[in-house]
């Protein structure tokens, strides 16, 4: 498949659902589950880069999953310390800039050095943009954009009136990066669930029913070419 430069999207958003009900159908422990959809996630990653997508952004641990069984929050965990050891000479050997969004502070200690580490190892990159989601809720990330603005008001460099949209953006934890183009949600499921919800407004929707374990390289092209044929109008008329 080629899809012309021009065509694919910048931003793509990820939502990588269904790895609990791929566990359930193969009758083995969501861990599993989780440990199968962080392969999905690598395959995905180098295709993005490959292909020259700009940013990459994919949901791995939002402001309620702590609310899961703690079990499942540890295995969770352990993943994204995994990932980040494993993963990371590669991602940096492709040039991959790594951006957490979410609030890092909450992290477990671990989990915040490594992932600091590896921004702060890959910030110079020039490739694909690879933002993951972390401790991340949308009107979390909303809220403190809005308390930091509210701090330079107050300190007096900065009147409400002044407040542009480009000014909210770069209080965003996507500063500098372009809106969504494209958010794929796997598994069928047909919400947002708190991801990215500034940056969404005028992104294409793609739900394939795939559980995301299962999610390859054929599905994510498929979604490409979904976004390429789709007539955008940002609230405009394309006559
Ligand atoms: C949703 O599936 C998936 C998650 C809540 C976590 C996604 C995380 C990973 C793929 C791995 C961790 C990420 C990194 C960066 C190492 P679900 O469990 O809600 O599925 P279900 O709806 O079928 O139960």
């Amino acid at each position: 498949m080629s899809i012309k430069a021009e065509l694919l999207p910048r931003h793509v958003a990820i939502i990588m659902d269904g790895n609990g009900r791929w566990a359930k159908q193969h009758r083995i422990v969501v861990a599993l589950g989780h440990r199968k959809g962080v392969e999905a996630l690598r395959s995905v990653v180098r295709y993005a880069s490959d292909i020259g997508i700009q940013v990459l952004s994919i949901f791995a641990f939002s402001t309620e999953n702590w609310n899961r069984p703690q079990r499942e929050v540890s295995a969770l965990m352990a993943l994204i310390l995994e990932f980040f050891a494993s993963e990371i000479d590669e991602l940096h050997g492709n040039d991959v800039q790594i951006r957490i969004l979410g609030e890092k502070s909450a992290l477990p200690d671990a989990q915040r050095q490594a992932v600091t580490a590896a921004e702060e190892r890959t910030k110079n990159n020039k490739g694909l943009q690879l933002n993951i989601a972390l401790n991340y809720g949308a009107r979390d990330e909303l809220l403190r954009a809005a308390r930091a603005l509210a701090r330079e008001v107050q300190s007096g460099t900065l009147k409400p009136e002044e407040i542009t949209a480009s000014h909210f953006e770069a209080y965003l934890d996507t500063a500098g990066q372009p809106d969504v183009d494209l958010l794929i949600r796997t598994s069928g499921e047909m919400r947002l669930s708190n991801f990215l919800l500034y940056q969404n407004a005028y992104a294409e929707l793609c739900f394939p029913s795939v559980l995301w374990p299962d999610f390859d390289q054929r599905h994510f092209q498929e979604a490409l070419q979904a976004f390429a044929a789709r007539d955008r109008r940002f609230g405009g008329r394309n006559t």
